[in-house]
């Protein structure tokens, strides 16, 4: 439902976008407008620029662009109505009260819903003779009744349909339940069948303290899957969430602790290490590095010691790394997950967690050590490719100083010159900084020639897109032209549909005599588009005879369009076709 006009005039207004994005980033003022680093990508010089005059901002490093409301859209993993609700908040206003009435808002508050009736049922069935084999695990397994209430653990009746009737009557419908991921289907009985059964569960908690998934883990050893998860729903996505984030954002602790498995984090946060987080079923995403940052200003990888878990912690270093974000690493002794290391001794399990922690190492410590295991360094030549594989490591840290502190310890350990170890890994520094160039080079010049997603008909008729491109951005600049410009162009003569999308909405608006601002049609686009739209808006426009030689391009190139097209019509057409070419020539 669209949102008055006038209150998105009033949400921009108490909203100035400099203001809003200060809270996030470091802007300087340069001229007219503002530039930061891009909160979006990482990077080291500023390319991310908020524009005064449009109330829009864009990042010339990764093309991410929009006016207010795409940015908290953005920053805050909201969907349109949830942003203009989180500024509404910002700056006092009342939200119109249809607003609340967007069909995919609904679904997501009736998901919510059903989602926690679901999560008291497990609960309540935990502690019913039918859970009492889930309840015997978890005890089992050493969790407390205080810790069992505290994660809202559940169990999942055996009977395939016991949750679905229970919901169904509470009056959630089968769609609901559907689009919640808690049952589905079945194609043989066209029967609504469960999707937890026979499972220990355990929710997944917001950080608002929404219900918006489960993870359900079996009790029989013949079961394919250990684990099942919730699928991506309208309220889950599981590459953006991280299982206990809710807990731990709330602990007084620099450092967020990533561990593997859902019992780990319970383990951890009952013996009173509450700053642990999992992912949920995947792993580490840049979505989640950002987030994060967002709540530690370090992340402590601790993954299990098996060949699985080294691999996932050299990964994750790589994505936390290109999110700016410190880590550290532990390796629990003897092949133990988190879990079973504080079973081992529930006396003293915790402290000697904390001991790991504070003996933890950074990750270029952790990648050399790693290197090192196994190399017999008396042997000169595996001494030397040893120091070589060293250089490559040290030669990745951008901080000088660092770089030069592990060169210097390595050096003395290993009874090498300094100066001659420095030299490699200068070497490797420019050879990664010239590919790293050559990288962003081809990126420039590759641009016009990639798949454009938004706009796939742009490379196939770019020279039509770019005058569409053009028409646009002077229309951002002269919106009192509009009527001009509409006299000799619509949008169906727009030979890309996505421009011609843009074409219309703002002709539409500026005609029936509105105002063209980029937030009031931003509810229209999705965040991919608005970036495109706000990078057309804040160009320099060209001046009216260049508009109306845009004008001149679109409606050529779409004639050739419809002539090409036109084998494919009906025997007349054909003959017109021909017709039309025969007179051409003459
Ligand atoms: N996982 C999953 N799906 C699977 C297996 C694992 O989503 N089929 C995820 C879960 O988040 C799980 C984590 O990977 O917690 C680690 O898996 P694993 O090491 O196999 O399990 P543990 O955490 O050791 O589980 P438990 O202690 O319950 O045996
Ligand atoms: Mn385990």
């Amino acid at each position: 439902m669209a949102l008055p006009e006038s209150f998105l005039q009033d949400l921009r207004l108490r909203n100035p976008i400099s203001d809003v994005v200060s809270s996030y980033v470091n802007l300087k003022r340069a001229g007219r407008n503002m530039v930061g680093l891009c909160p979006f990508h990482n990077e080291k010089t500023p390319s991310f620029t908020v524009y005064t005059a449009t109330d829009s901002f864009y990042c010339f490093g990764c093309g991410c662009g929009g006016e207010v409301i795409t940015f908290i859209r953005k920053i805050e993993n909201l969907d349109y109505i949830d942003a203009v609700k989180f500024l509404a908040q910002r700056c006092g206003m009342q939200m119109p009260e249809f607003a609340v009435d967007d069909s995919l808002g609904k679904l997501r508050i009736r998901i919510f819903e059903a989602n926690r009736a679901a999560a008291k049922f497990f609960n309540n069935y935990l502690y019913s003779p039918g859970g009492k084999k889930g309840l015997d695990y978890l005890k089992n397994r050493g969790l407390s009744d205080s810790t069992i209430k505290h994660f809202g653990l559940g169990f999942a009746p055996e009977n395939t349909y016991e949750l679905n009737k229970y919901l169904i009557n509470c009056g959630f419908t089968e769609f609901e339940l559907e689009q919640a991921n808690l049952a589905f289907k079945s194609s043989r009985t066209n029967r609504l069948v469960d999707r937890f059964i026979d499972r220990v569960i355990y929710p997944m908690i917001d950080l608002r303290g929404n219900v918006i998934a489960f993870a359900g883990r079996t009790l029989n050893k013949t079961d394919k899957a250990k684990y099942i998860n919730t699928s991506d729903t309208p309220v889950f996505k599981k590459s953006e969430n991280l299982f206990a984030l809710n807990y731990a954002k709330n602990t007084k602790e620099k450092q967020i602790i990533l561990v593997e498995g859902y019992m780990d984090v319970i383990s951890l946060h009952q013996a009173g290490i509450e700053n642990t987080v999992a992912c949920m079923g995947t792993s580490l995403t840049k979505e989640h590095a950002q987030l994060l940052s967002r709540y530690c200003e370090e992340v402590v990888l601790c993954f299990d010691s098996d060949n699985a878990g080294s691999k996932a912690t050299q990964r994750s270093i790589e994505i936390l790394r290109q999110a700016n974000i410190p880590i550290r690493i532990i390796r629990i002794p003897g092949n133990k997950d988190p879990d079973e290391f504080l079973n081992a001794d529930k006396a003293t399990g915790a402290e000697k967690f904390k001991a790991l922690i504070e003996k933890s190492r950074n990750d270029i410590e952790y990648k050399l050590s790693l290197l090192r295991q196994g190399v017999d360094l008396s042997e000169p030549s595996a001494k030397v490719s040893f120091l070589t594989e060293a250089a490559k490591i040290i030669a990745g840290i951008d901080n000088s100083v660092e770089a030069d502190v592990y060169c210097g310890k390595l050096c003395k350990e290993l009874e090498v010159e300094k100066a001659s170890m420095l030299q490699l890994v200068n070497k490797y520094r420019s050879r990664y900084r010239s590919d790293a160039k050559r990288k962003q080079l081809r990126f420039i010049q590759t641009e016009d020639t990639r798949p454009d997603s938004l706009n796939p008909d742009r490379n196939k008729r770019l020279k039509a897109a770019k005058a569409e491109e053009s028409l646009i951005t002077y229309i951002f600049g002269n919106p009192d032209k509009i009527g001009e410009i509409s006299k000799r162009i619509s949008s169906d003569d727009f030979v890309t549909e996505f421009n011609g999308r843009i074409f219309a909405c703002i002709s539409e608006k500026l005609l029936s005599g509105g105002t063209l601002s980029l937030t009031d049609i931003a509810g229209k686009f999705s965040v991919e588009e608005n970036s495109r739209i706000a990078f057309m808006a804040n160009r320099l426009p060209g001046d009216l005879a260049s508009a109306n030689e845009c004008v001149d391009i679109i409606l050529s190139e779409k004639k050739k369009q419809s002539l090409s097209s036109t084998p494919n019509a009906g025997d007349d057409d054909i003959l017109n076709y021909i017709n039309s070419i025969k007179k051409g020539k003459q």
